[in-house]
């Protein structure tokens, strides 16, 4: 029983932290020589899990009807930030963040709830929208990210 319970975490933490919902990346022969660690997420993976997390308690705070204040610092970091592949990131990739940069600084300059959450679902927009790109795995999680 317990066996099949820390079975079944780590299939569903696979799948939770990963780009690829098919086997694809696994079964496929890798051209880098990049190995993955399950417990040592690319620098990239790391700040998207930040970004994600903070998308979350932004949610919470708004549905609450409280302005959120934190900030996450590394942002303009994702531009050189290394990716878990190296097809992760492309020509596109910047112009994306840059995008997301400024819907970010939206958030940031936002003085009413109302104006914030506009400016939160802006920025939700953006992420999916670098994510049908270069990671589409995270989409239906970063959707629920919306605020209705
Ligand atoms: C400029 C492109 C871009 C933007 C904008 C972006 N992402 Fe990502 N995201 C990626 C890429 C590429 C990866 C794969 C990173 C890796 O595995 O190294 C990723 C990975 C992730 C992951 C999986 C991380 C893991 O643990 O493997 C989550 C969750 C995520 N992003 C959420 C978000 C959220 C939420 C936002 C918006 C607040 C966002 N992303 C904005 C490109 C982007």
């Amino acid at each position: 029983m317990l066996n099949k319970l820390f079975f079944l975490t780590v299939v569903i933490s696979v799948s939770l932290y990963s780009c690829d919902t098919t086997e694809e990346s696994t079964s496929t022969v890798k051209k880098s020589t990049w190995s993955p660690k399950m417990d040592e997420p690319s620098e990239l993976a790391q700040i998207m899990r930040e970004l994600h997390e903070e998308g979350l308690q932004r949610k919470a705070s708004l549905e609450k009807g409280v302005l959120y204040t934190g900030s996450v610092d590394n942002l303009l970091k994702m531009v050189a930030a290394t990716p878990t592949e190296p097809h992760m990131k492309g020509p596109a990739f910047e112009p994306h963040a840059l995008a997301f940069n400024a819907s970010y600084g939206a958030i940031q300059a936002a003085t009413a709830v109302k104006e914030q959450i506009d400016a939160h679902n802006n920025l939700v927009k953006s992420c999916v929208a670098c994510h049908t790109n270069f990671c589409q795995g995270p989409i239906s999680r970063i959707e629920l990210l919306y605020i209705n």
